[in-house]
């Protein structure tokens, strides 16, 4: 199990999601701590989700969480604001397929899903899919590397 503690935050459009997939890691991965950036459930209005994901995707890029789930209307939002720290690998999941290569391909870091776009029950699902499958290496980790250099001062293209 390469996940050990897991941070989770949304919007207010995914806090029904959140909670259930509180609860599904505390019951079911027993061996994941899951720490949980808010919004508390109780809060009635609205919030800005790239004020949840940065929480979520610095503990992640400071290496004090081994990941993240990060969940607004459609994941989105989410993804975006995520991506822009170093080290992070935040990716949008809709299916089985998509959560298994985002981890076995891009090593995600930081599972975004949409609490408007998914069924609840399938989030959860792809949740276990993604806290279970390895990352692949190999050719897979010199793309990753490549992914790193982007955005860096002598950064070049080389195909
Ligand atoms: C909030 O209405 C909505 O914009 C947000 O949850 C998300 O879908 C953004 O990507």
């Amino acid at each position: 199990m390469q996940f050990k503690r897991i941070g989770i935050s949304s919007d207010h459009a995914a806090k029904d999601l959140k909670q259930m997939i509180i609860d599904f890691v505390n019951v079911l991965e027993g061996d994941i701590e899951i720490v949980d950036y808010g919004p508390a459930i109780e809060v009635n209005k609205s919030v800005d989700y790239p004020d949840y994901a940065a929480m979520i995707a610095e503990q992640v890029a400071q290496g004090k969480l081994d990941g993240g789930i990060c969940l607004c209307g459609t994941g989105i939002g989410m993804s975006i604001a995520a991506n822009k720290f170093q080290g992070i690998r935040a990716t949008v999941t809709w299916d089985q397929f998509s959560t298994r290569m985002a981890r076995e391909h891009n090593n995600s870091n930081l599972l975004c899903m949409g609490a408007r776009t998914l069924n609840h029950h399938r989030a959860v699902e792809l949740v276990k899919i993604w806290l279970e499958t390895p990352f692949g290496g190999d050719r897979h980790q010199l793309r990753l590397d490549k992914l790193s250099e982007i955005g860096k001062k002598n950064f070049k293209i080389e195909p």
